[in-house]
């Protein structure tokens, strides 16, 4: 891999050291050339720890020429700016979850950045990872058929317990909906296309929080039941909660008209992925010839010889929990590299922005809301891509 395309980050907070450790140890096509904080110190102490070239203000960063992507790794509540600066300096952006919190905004940056000719994407890039794509693919296939319906849940007591810095989970922009949301939405358009409506209800279940001490007051909702229909024709529920100390839910199964695909958590790039095969279940039902109960029997006890574990077929880090986050900026600089569209999208970013919100309003006013915007599924990964080094 010889030709390397410069990056810079802005926002030395908690997410970026993974970025970092991934753009600086393993991703073979990305340069980090300077890192920037609006605390200068953070930059300089985390271009100290992965020897960047220059740590610097943020106005330093976007002069510098070599950067052609910018990576916004700030709080929710700050990208919206961040994002049209970095695109006003003519830099790509590659933006962390959400590109921006309001509908209109995110429409501005994609805007801003077609006419500039430039990327202006967000996270997640999970979707990208051989989990994920293991399952599109599978889907794709025709393996479990048509996607009937759907569950996608993430359920915890909220991200004070270890976050060092909590405070923005609570407020405009946070919560588990904003937070999490990203993750389990924009897997499901990777795989199902883009969504047509959205019902949602949403709730407060503590009303403050315990922020570093301090009892501070919850000003989001912080847990959501909703209902998603996809273009397809797909439907499925929603839960996303920072009120549930524990549940056995999947985080995100598919049901289909030949069996169900168990996805791998949308919040990682690798995982189990289970296929549970209907026709199999059909075949040894059918084969049972005393009628009812023996077949009932047959059907409740030998579900578990349906199921398979479907080997991941992408490439991905030997340690399937390896947090391989930076993939969507290695693709976005191999696009530049190789002149082809790269597989994170602004309508894709937006169309995300767009469902988020749409849970806000649909809780609000009590009726669904119809979608405005829409994306398309862009090419799957090349199943060996080889843009991560093991180290
Ligand atoms: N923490 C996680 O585990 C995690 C995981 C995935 C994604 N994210 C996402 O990453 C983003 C950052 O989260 P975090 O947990 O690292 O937050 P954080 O508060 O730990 O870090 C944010 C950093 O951005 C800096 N910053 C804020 N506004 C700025 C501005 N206008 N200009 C320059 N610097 C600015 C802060 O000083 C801080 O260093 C969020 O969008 C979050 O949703 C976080």
């Amino acid at each position: 891999m010889s030709k390397k395309i410069g990056v810079g980050i802005i926002g030395c907070g908690t997410i970026a050291d993974v970025y970092m450790t991934n753009i600086t140890q393993h991703y073979n096509n990305i340069d980090l050339l300077a890192v920037a904080d609006m605390y200068v110190e953070k930059a300089q102490q985390a271009a100290e720890k992965f020897n960047v070239p220059k740590a610097c203000t943020v106005e330093e960063l976007l002069a510098i020429d070599e950067i052609e992507i910018v990576l916004n790794l700030t709080i929710p509540m700050a990208h919206y700016a961040v994002d049209m600066q970095v695109l006003n300096a003519g830099k790509h952006l590659y933006s962390e979850k959400p590109l921006t919190l309001e509908i209109d905004q995110a429409k501005e940056v994609v805007a801003l950045a077609k006419e500039k000719g430039l990327m202006a994407v967000s996270a997640p890039d999970t979707f990208l990872g051989a989990g994920a794509q293991t399952c599109r693919k599978l889907v794709d296939e025709d393996k479990i058929g048509n996607v009937v319906g759907f569950t996608a849940n993430m359920a915890c007591p909220g991200h004070e317990l270890w976050h060092p810095a909590p405070g923005f989970y609570y407020k405009n922009g946070g919560g588990p909906m904003f937070d999490m949301g990203p993750y389990y939405i924009t897997t499901l358009v990777s795989i199902l296309g883009p969504i047509k409506r959205i019902s949602s209800f949403t709730t407060i279940g503590r009303e403050e929080r315990n922020i570093l001490g301090t009892m501070t007051k919850t000003e989001v909702p912080t847990h959501y039941s909703g209902i998603i229909e996809f273009e397809n024709g797909a439907i499925g529920n929603i839960n996303m909660s920072f009120e549930t100390w524990s549940a056995s839910l999947p985080c995100l199964e598919l049901y289909g008209t030949k069996g169900t695909l168990t996805v791998p958590d949308p919040d990682s790039f690798a995982g189990a992925v289970t296929l549970f095969d209907g026709q199999k279940l059909k075949d040894m039902v059918d084969a049972v010839t005393d009628p009812h109960p023996a077949k009932i029997i047959t059907m409740v006890t030998r579900q578990g010889e349906c199921k398979m574990d479907q080997p991941l077929v992408f490439s991905y880090d030997p340690d399937p929990h390896t947090n391989m986050r930076g993939l969507g900026v290695s693709d976005m600089a191999q696009s530049l590299i190789d002149g082809r569209p790269a597989r994170l999208t602004s309508e894709i970013s937006l169309h995300v922005v767009e469902a988020l919100n749409a849970f806000e309003i649909s809780a609000k006013t009590g009726t669904a809301y119809e979608m405005t915007t829409t994306c398309e599924r862009t090419e799957p990964m090349k199943e060996d891509w080889e843009l991560w080094e093991v180290k």
